[in-house]
Formats: C-alpha cells, structure tokens, sequence
C-alpha cells in the first residue's frame, strides 16, 4: 500500500515567524499520512528537524553539485540544511525560469544523487486541455523529465494543471481520475509494475478544506501538493486529516 502524502509548497511567502504554523500542524502530522513542507530557501535549516513528523524540502535545485552559478541552491546543499525532498519541474519554474524537461531529469539525477526525493510536477495549460491534449501532453513531461531508475521511494509526481494553480478552479474528479489512471499506466509501463504502483500520484491546484475529502477520494491519488492553503495551519490542518481519514 503507498503511503499517503500531504505536501505543502510555501513558493515565496515566509519569514521566520512563519515558522509557528510547523508546530501548530504537529498534531494532524501525526496521523498515518506522510507531511511534508516545502518553505522557501532561508528558511530550510530552520524548519528542518523542528517536528519529527514535518519532513522539509526544497523548491528547486541546480542540475550540478557546486560551482560558480550566483543565487543556486544545489541539491547536497538542501540536504546539508535539513531537506529530504525537493519539489522540481513545477509549473512556475517552468515558465518563469523557462525549465525544459531536459533540465528536470538533470535536476532530478542530481537530487536523487543527494539523496533527495523528488515531487516532480507536471500539467496541462488551459489550451492544451481545451485542444484535447492533455493525456499527450502529460506524457511527454513525464518521459522526458523522468530519468532511469525512479523508486518509489525517490519519486512522488505531483499532477498540477496550470489552469488550477491559485485560481480557485478545479478539474472534476472524473478529470483528476483519467489523468492520475492514465499516469498509473504510463508509471508501470516505463518502470514495471512493482515500482510503477509504488510511485505515490499527488494532485496539485487550488486543493483547499472544502474540496479535499472530495479529491483524495479519486482512486490513485494518494495525496496532494498544496500551495496557498499550506501556508496556515487552520487551512493544512484539515486537509492533512481529510487525508489522514480517507482509505
Ligand atoms: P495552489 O498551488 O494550491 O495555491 O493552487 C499549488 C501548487 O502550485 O503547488
């Protein structure tokens, strides 16, 4: 059985007394879902082992180990402050940073190098699922920033439809049903059954209290990344435990 896992992605909000938020979730973290919080960088070695519960991770790594590369956090670098995760290829830094899926299966052979585990994230624009190609669309991201040798434990894909990031607007489930089978398939197909269904499928955009139950109901979603309504403990809260509740 996989194990569930609630992740919470701060993107650049939070400064130290953000930090209270981590105690203040302590007590959802302790049910039998997996939580994970993804503050910004300054904040990674701070977070890291305040709650034994609360893993920590990055938002992003450099594809080398050191070097000169101003203003980059390399992937033994998270690890040294605390990290066990790192989140990759989200659709912000595909767009802001112009990431290719090239780069993401560099970026994600160098966490996996560190020792990290990567929630790697991918999704169609409104366009692409207005033209009907989502499914397509999905799989090319996925093959091409994937690289060899993805375990359950060192992989967790996070299914992020850009149309569905901080708008408040969310795929049906049968939608978040179709893709998350459709990534299932395409999982065991690439890397064999036994690690294909072992790879945890989170859905990611605009998940809130209200709507939650309702997603991780939707068979191969063992969880989700959440980013605005991690960022308070009043809203992660109930998320957590509407994944802690469900089968
Ligand atoms: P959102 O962001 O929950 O604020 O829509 C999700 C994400 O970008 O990971």
């Amino acid at each position: 059985m996989r194990s569930k896992l609630a992740a919470g992605n701060w993107k650049m909000n939070g400064t130290q007394e953000a930090l209270s938020e981590l105690a203040a979730m302590a007590d959802a973290a302790k049910g039998a879902a997996e939580v994970l919080i993804c503050p910004p960088a300054t904040l990674l070695a701070s977070a890291a082992g305040r709650d034994a519960n609360i893993a920590i991770g990055g938002q992003d790594c450099h594809a080398n180990a050191s070097g000169a590369h101003t203003g980059d956090i390399s992937a033994p670098m998270l690890a040294d402050a605390g990290a066990t995760h790192v989140i990759l290829g989200h659709s912000e830094r595909r767009q802001d940073h112009e990431e290719s899926d090239a780069l993401v299966r560099e970026k994600t052979a160098a966490a996996w190098q560190a020792g990290l585990t990567v929630v790697l994230c991918l999704g169609e624009s409104l366009e692409q699922r207005e033209n009907g190609e989502t499914l397509d669309v999905i799989a090319a991201q996925l093959n091409k920033s994937t690289p060899d040798g993805a375990t359950g434990e060192t992989l967790v894909i996070a299914y992020e439809p850009i149309w569905a990031i901080g708008t408040g607007k969310i795929p049906t489930t049968e939608q978040i049903g179709e893709v998350h089978d459709f990534l299932r398939a395409e999982l065991n197909t690439r890397f064999g059954a036994e690690i294909g269904n072992a790879i945890r499928l989170l859905y990611g955009g605009s998940v809130k209290p209200g709507n939650a139950a309702e997603i991780f109901a939707v068979p191969n979603v063992d969880g989700a990344l959440v980013g605005g309504a991690s960022l308070k403990a009043a809203d992660f809260t109930p998320i957590i435990e509407a994944l802690n509740a469900s089968g």
